[in-house]
């Protein structure tokens, strides 16, 4: 089965919520704000974050034992939304909190729009999987440029629709899969993220060694999602 994962991000009110989490097909990695996090655990759960330490005096942090002990399975880590504000090094920290008290890692890394694709990836994976244990780590390659919240230097927003060739993305999952064949002796599920819609669906699932998606967006609405899930896993095109 090809993962398909739902980054609600900050939206979706209660009562959207309550409607979600009944449509939403039961498959798929529902990651809702923390609150609302109870609603989908007759589902796949995950976090959009975790903290680094399991409890004590960090007001307003969520810990990752707290996230397990609610029936959460997976926590996205460095998500580019956050990347802002974090460094590899945190990123890194957090992983070994998360996968320490039996969560599932969804780990987002990718490039910018100016930066060196190889490098950047190289990078990435040396500093924030160092000394990880790489059983429960998912990774999602997620060219920044290709999010559909994307804004450059100038304040242009980006054009909806662009987003890598399929070659492209193949190009990066191989060398992410590669990479870590090579550093860690371990096959890793890589997803591609940026702007997937029931529309380009259908043409990313081309891509041999993709083994999921990570939706913003469109996964907002359960219909479209739902869609992406079924055309990704299914021959209904
Ligand atoms: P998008 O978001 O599907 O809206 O581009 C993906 C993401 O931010 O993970």
């Amino acid at each position: 089965m090809k993962l398909v994962v739902a980054n609600l991000k900050m939206n979706l009110d209660y009562n959207s919520v309550l409607e979600y989490s009944k449509n939403v097909n039961k498959n798929i990695i529902v990651c809702p704000s923390y609150i609302f996090i109870p609603y989908f655990l007759n589902g796949k759960v995950g976090a959009q974050d975790c903290f680094i330490y399991d409890e004590g005096a960090y007001t307003g942090n969520v810990s990752p034992l707290h996230l397990k002990q609610m029936g959460v399975e997976y926590v996205i880590i460095g998500h580019s939304e956050r990347r802002n504000i974090e460094d590899d090094n945190l990123i890194n920290q957090k992983i070994k909190a998360a996968i320490r008290n039996g969560l599932k890692v969804i780990l987002c890394i990718g490039e910018g729009l100016n930066e060196d694709k190889n490098l950047k990836l190289l990078n990435q994976i040396t500093l924030d999987l160092n000394d990880i244990p790489l059983d429960n780590v998912i990774i999602a390659y997620e060219p920044i440029w290709a999010i559909s919240s994307f804004v450059d230097s100038n304040g242009q927003k980006k054009e909806p629709g662009v987003i890598p060739t399929n070659e492209q993305i193949e190009d990066s999952i191989i060398l992410i899969k590669e990479t870590i064949k090579n550093k860690f002796n371990k096959n890793i599920e890589v997803l591609y993220g940026g702007s997937v819609d029931p529309q380009n669906i259908s043409i990313l699932k081309e891509i041999r060694s993709l083994d999921g998606v990570l939706v913003g967006k469109a996964s907002i609405d359960y219909n479209k999602v739902n869609e992406i899930y079924e055309i990704l896993n299914f021959d209904n095109i």
